[in-house]
């Protein structure tokens, strides 16, 4: 009788299937994962693979982000009902509003959101390049969508603009406060702090470090510190235990554990890559709409 994780390895092979796993997915997911990355590093290397069947290990707005950017590929996304919280918050009307309000604004989104309100959107964005995105922008005036959080922390780093942000969050980010950290340094006192820019400002500006997944990921590698205080989602400890074995790692509250991420468990994996399910489908006009800012974020000189 074969494990679960030969069987997933076997039908890989034999439908030429890649896996792409977030950061935030559970340890046994990224162990069968055949890429581990950030939303951005995902979107990317799913554009640029040979496979036929992408199985995107994330939320709902990855696999459509991949699938908008594949459109001939079979793109699955293991449990349909993983979405999120902060895509949900922008809804279509409030974005119409606020078009309506700042006419003469770039409209910058958070690949955390819907295919319809990519579609209205001048660019899109991830945690990663959010920075390099705004700056690059000729406009002085610049929407973002849908996390007032990162919206602040980006406004934080580029003062030439004029950025109006929005009420949406990440409901497991927000939850962290100032006391949180506090109380983790208190234990840990030499520890550096490191968090992302979906957490609120004043919690932001106790971090040491803030980048996307990846960037923290990349910054703790290259640190001469041993020990961190982590304030991002609980599943990015994985990766960390096995690239710095040697290195130490707090979660700031146990709390950080973001349940849709969790969903896709290994038999979910297995049968979807068995049964060929759940496939993401786009309608064609939307996608076409909503792919040009989503192109426009990956062109190089903006990334
Ligand atoms: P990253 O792009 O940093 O991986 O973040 C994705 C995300 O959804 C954070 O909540």
């Amino acid at each position: 009788m074969l494990k679960p994780e030969q069987k997933i390895a076997e039908l890989k092979q034999a439908k030429k299937a890649v896996v792409l796993a977030h950061f935030y997915q559970s340890k046994e997911i990224q162990a069968n994962a055949d890429f581990v990355g950030d939303s951005l590093e995902m979107a990317k290397k799913a554009r640029d693979l040979e496979a036929d069947v992408l199985v995107i290990c994330g939320v709902s707005f990855m696999a459509e982000t991949v699938k908008m950017l594949c459109p001939n590929k079979k793109v699955l996304l293991p449990r349909p009902e993983a979405g999120c919280f902060l895509a949900d918050c922008a809804t279509l009307e409030k974005v119409i509003l606020l078009k309506e309000k700042y006419p003469q604004a770039a409209f910058v989104c958070y690949v955390n959101s819907s295919a319809e309100v990519k579609a209205l959107s001048d660019i899109c964005c991830t945690s990663a390049n959010a920075v390099s995105i705004v700056k690059g922008l000729k406009e002085k005036q610049v929407v973002m969508l849908p996390d007032g959080n990162l919206a602040l922390w980006v406004q934080s780093q580029v003062l030439q603009k004029e950025i109006i942000g929005f009420n949406g969050y990440c409901d497991c980010h927000n939850n962290i406060t100032k006391e949180d950290v506090l109380k983790a340094k208190d234990k840990h006192s030499v520890a550096v702090v490191v968090a992302h820019p979906e957490v609120r400002q004043e919690v932001a500006q106790m971090a040491d470090f803030v980048g996307s997944t990846a960037k923290i990921v990349n910054f703790i590698g290259e640190s001469s510190a041993k020990e961190f205080i982590i304030v991002t989602e609980e599943g990015i400890l994985n990766q960390l235990q096995l690239k710095y074995p040697g290195k130490s790692f707090y979660l700031v509250s146990p709390s950080l554990v973001c349940t849709s991420m969790k969903m896709i468990t290994l038999n979910d994996l297995y049968i979807a890559l068995l049964k060929e399910q759940y496939e993401v489908e786009i309608n064609a006009d939307l996608s076409r709409k909503a792919q040009i800012p989503l192109k426009r974020m990956l062109e190089d000189h903006l990334v």
